[in-house]
């Protein structure tokens, strides 16, 4: 079930020593959508949610201590990180100092095999391999659940694929005290029953989104009157989805998943002004899966915040389900993915 991929190692990460480790991730789609915080800050969520770790796009990061700097640098694949990338960077070590109560600068080197900000989760392998490698930089010694946390604050998805497999995000209490409910946001792994899923991803258009996630979020969350029906169902959503993965039901699973996506972007729809990240090739390859279904393959799609579709199949079905989709967008690049491990450490010998 399980396929492995050859990680992108950067340097020899036997070249790590004190002060520096390298970590690597996967991202992951959420079967179950976060589309809402009611902390920005701490990045609570309104909803829990609930992923498939994928075995592909894995992005590797190396956080080395520099104890002259005076500020943080960070690299994205080989390029210097400015903007909003870079702010996101510092801030996130400014917590892990804090937290290992330490205040050396660091430089972080990243390598990004998954197109940065195109609704494909790079932000969700990027935080969790950064906060595994900062955590072990920085000399923290934390569990996974810490480390789940910790990612969160990066970027809410990432507190996900700390875990491989499917993992659900807890909300995390609403009373209480911040630090309660803090606490209480953490990803852990579900348990299933025998599965055998694979993700069909139709990478439509690789080209960064028009509006971040973080923004859609915030405006579908201030203005949108579908916002809270969606956030009320997607907690029975959650519930489902739970029951039908720990009885093996692959069908439900597809169908849950479905119907959470489409109220996801139905919410952002409604936004005002609308946040519309579907395209024409979007739809062509709903329609496909339909046709897909009719004829009696159990496809279900997915969308993120962005225009392209991920399929979940049963793996016997993924290469029937990839060609289908290929044929509507040839355009387009698709490939298949299955569940992959969670974020840890490179150790000597790229392990
Ligand atoms: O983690 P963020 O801030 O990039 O938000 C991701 C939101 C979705 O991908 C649309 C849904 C999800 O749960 O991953």
């Amino acid at each position: 079930m399980r396929r492995e991929h050859p990680t992108t190692v950067l340097r020899p990460p036997e070249q790590d020593t004190a002060g520096t480790a390298t970590a690597v991730a996967h991202p992951n789609i959420a079967l179950i959508k976060y589309w809402g915080k009611r902390d920005e800050r701490l990045v609570l969520p309104w909803t829990g949610s609930l992923s498939m770790t994928l075995d592909v796009f894995p992005t590797t990061t190396r956080v080395r201590l520099d104890a002259e700097a005076g500020h943080d640098e960070a690299i994205l694949n080989g390029v210097p990180a400015t903007g909003e990338a870079r702010r996101r960077i510092t801030a996130f070590l400014e917590l892990v100092r804090e937290l290992a109560g330490r205040p050396e600068r660091a430089v972080v080197d990243t390598g990004n095999t998954v197109p940065t900000g195109a609704g494909l989760a790079s932000s969700a392998s990027g935080f969790a391999a950064l906060a595994v490698a900062a955590a072990a930089a920085y000399g923290l010694d934390l569990d996974e659940a810490a480390l789940s946390r910790l990612a969160r604050r990066g970027s809410g998805s990432a507190s996900r694929s700390v875990f491989g497999g499917f993992a659900v995000w807890h909300a995390g209490p609403d009373t209480g005290t911040a630090a309660d409910a803090d606490l209480g946001s953490y990803a852990e792994p579900v348990p299933t029953a025998d599965l055998d899923p694979a993700l069909v991803i139709a990478v439509v258009n690789a080209g960064p989104k028009a509006v971040s996630s973080r923004e859609a979020m915030r405006r579908t969350v201030d203005t949108s009157p579908l916002y809270r029906p969606w956030a009320a169902s997607s907690k029975d959503d959650l519930a489902d989805m739970r029951a039908a993965l720990r009885r093996g039901d692959l069908e439900a699973v597809g169908e849950i998943a479905e119907r959470n996506a489409l109220g996801m972007h139905a919410t952002m729809l409604a936004a005002r002004p609308a946040v519309r990240y579907l395209s024409p090739a979007t739809v062509t390859v709903l329609d496909r899966v339909l046709q897909l279904r009719r004829d009696g393959v159990g496809a279900y799609a997915t969308m993120d915040a962005g225009p392209n579709v991920k399929v979940l199949c049963s793996r016997a079905d993924a290469e029937r389900v990839a060609e289908a989709v290929r044929g509507a967008v040839p355009d387009g690049t698709v490939l298949v993915a299955g569940p992959g491990r969670g974020a840890r450490l490179l150790n000597e010998g790229g392990r």
